[in-house]
């Protein structure tokens, strides 16, 4: 039967399985955070660009307005546990980069960590930005890309 419900009803039965992603955003103080983001989107063929929707509240938030500079990571199953670090604790409170013990390398572009462990990395510079309600998109122009074939990429249930 076909019917209208209430927002959270419907997008409840099509939000799992999904694709989600790290961001590795540069701290003011030249430290780095990390973000879980599922809203995150190609946008262009040339030149590439991803956009990420991103918070007000969100530490990240102030981070990508401070440095326009970011990372867009594709995680394989063993950063899952970085996955649930950076998406319930906020780099306000604890240094989540220090504390997910990842493996990492500087980024090639802004010297942003490239997380050795993930199946892509994407370095990108800030292009655009467009407020959507209580977030912002920021798009991101890739210009490094950094794979790991050794990986597969994880999908979140
Ligand atoms: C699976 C998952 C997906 C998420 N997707 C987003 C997202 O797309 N955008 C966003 O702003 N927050 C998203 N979040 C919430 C942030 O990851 C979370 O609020 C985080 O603690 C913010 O960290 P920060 O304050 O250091 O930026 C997601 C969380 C999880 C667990």
């Amino acid at each position: 039967m076909l019917s209208i419900v209430d927002f959270p009803q419907a997008y409840t039965k099509v939000h799992l399985p999904s694709k989600v992603a790290l961001v590795v955003s540069r701290k003011p103080d030249h430290n780095y955070n990390l973000i879980t983001v599922e809203w995150f989107m190609r946008t262009s063929i040339q030149p590439p660009q991803f956009a990420i929707s991103i918070g007000h509240s969100r530490y990240s938030y102030d981070c990508l307005s401070d440095f326009g500079y970011f990372n867009l990571v594709l995680p394989s199953p063993e950063l899952k546990p970085v996955l649930s670090l950076a998406g319930s604790n906020s780099g306000r409170d604890m240094d989540k980069f220090a504390a997910s013990g990842v493996e990492f390398k500087p980024g090639k572009f802004q010297k942003i960590p490239i997380l050795t462990e993930a199946i892509v990395n994407f370095e990108c510079e800030i292009v655009s930005q467009v407020r959507s309600g209580d977030h912002t998109i920021f798009v991101g122009e890739v210009k490094y890309s950094w794979l790991n074939d050794e990986k597969e990429f994880f999908v979140y249930k």
